[in-house]
C-alpha cells in the first residue's frame, strides 16, 4: 500500500462506436456499475443529446438535463441526479426539447462545466452517440480512454474501423481499447479483435488493445427490459465477471496523448 504507484487522478472513459445499436449504452451503463462496485466513485455523462437513454437502463428519470445547463439556468450539480450504487447522472436529455445542436463553443461549455463535479466523482464515463458527428469525436478525443465497442460483424467492423480513423486523423487520438459485445466468449472475442487489430493496423497508425467481451446474454436484454443492470446481479453470473475483467483493463490502458480540450483538464496542455 505504501509504494503504491496507482493513479489517484480522474478517469474519463469515452464508451463509442460509430454504429448504433453495438452496445454502447449498456456497455456504459454495467462498468459504471461495475466500477463503482470496485470503490469508485462514477458519474455516467449521457452525450447521446436529445435521445440520451442511459438513465432507463438504470431505471431513472431524471428531472433536468444538459439543456438547463447550456442555457444558463442551472448548474452540473443541480442536474446531477443518482441511480443505483448511488451512481451520479449527467443526462443529455431525451425528447424534442432537449435536441440540442451543440456547437463547438456549447461543447466546451459542457466540458469546462463537468469540472463542477470534480470532487465527487472518481471516473466518468461519457457515453457517445453512434456517428463521426463533430460532438463525438470532440466527447472521445477530450477523454483520456476511449473504448469502442463492437461486434463481431464485418459490418461493424468497417464502422468501428472508420469511427477510429475519424478520431486519429482528426485528433490525433492513437490509443483505443476494443471490447467485443454479444460474442459467445472470451477466445471468439480475442479473434474476431486480431481480425480487427490486423486490419486497423494495415492502415493506421494506431494501438488497439483488447479490453474483452460481453457475452450474448438473454439475461441481458432481460436486465435492459427490467431496468436492473445486469451488474447488479448476483456477482458470479458470467456477464457481471465479463464486465469486471473490462472494467480492470480499461482503467490499465494507457491514457490520450491527443491535444485539445479535455475533460477536468488532467494537466494537458490545449491549443490556443
Ligand atoms: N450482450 C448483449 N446480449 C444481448 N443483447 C444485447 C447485448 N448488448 C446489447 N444488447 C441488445 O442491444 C440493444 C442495444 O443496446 P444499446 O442500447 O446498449 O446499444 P447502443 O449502441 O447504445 O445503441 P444506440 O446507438 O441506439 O445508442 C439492447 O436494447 C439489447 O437488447
Ligand atoms: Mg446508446
Amino acid at each position: 500500500m505504501s509504494n503504491s504507484s496507482t493513479n489517484n487522478h480522474f478517469k474519463v472513459i469515452a464508451v463509442t462506436n460509430q454504429k448504433g445499436g453495438v452496445g454502447k449504452t449498456s456497455v456504459s451503463v454495467n462498468l459504471a456499475l461495475t466500477l463503482q462496485t470496485l470503490g469508485k466513485r462514477v458519474a455516467i455523462f449521457d452525450a447521446d443529446f436529445g435521445m440520451a437513454n442511459s438513465h432507463i437502463l438504470l431505471g431513472v428519470n431524471p428531472s433536468h438535463t444538459l439543456s438547463d445547463v447550456l442555457n444558463g439556468s442551472m448548474s452540473m450539480k443541480d442536474i446531477m441526479c443518482r441511480g443505483p450504487k448511488d451512481i451520479a447522472i449527467l443526462s443529455g436529455g431525451s425528447g424534442l426539447l432537449d435536441m440540442l445542436n451543440v456547437d463547438p463553443a456549447g461543447r466546451y461549455q459542457a466540458i469546462r462545466m463537468i469540472d463542477q463535479i470534480k470532487d465527487e466523482i472518481d471516473v466518468l464515463i461519457v457515453d457517445v452517440p453512434a456517428g463521426a458527428s463533430d460532438n463525438s469525436v470532440s466527447f472521445v478525443s477530450a477523454s483520456d480512454r476511449a473504448l469502442v465497442v463492437l461486434v463481431g460483424e464485418p459490418t461493424s467492423f468497417l464502422d468501428a474501423y472508420s469511427f477510429i480513423k475519424a478520431c486519429h486523423l482528426e485528433t490525433g487520438l492513437s490509443d483505443f481499447t476494443v471490447v467485443v459485445n454479444m460474442a459467445s466468449n472470451e477466445a471468439e472475442a480475442k479473434k474476431h479483435f486480431d481480425k480487427f487489430n490486423a486490419i486497423a493496423m494495415q492502415f493506421l497508425d494506431v494501438r488497439l488493445r483488447f479490453g474483452g467481451h460481453v457475452p450474448f446474454s438473454q439475461r441481458i436484454r432481460k436486465s435492459i427490459i427490467d431496468r436492473k443492470p445486469i451488474a447488479l446481479q448476483k456477482t458470479d453470473l458470467p456477464e457481471v465477471n465479463a464486465f469486471r475483467t473490462i472494467a480492470k483493463r480499461v482503467l490499465d490502458a494507457p491514457m490520450n496523448t491527443a491535444k485539445g480540450i479535455r475533460f477536468f483538464d488532467q494537466g494537458t496542455k490545449g491549443e490556443g
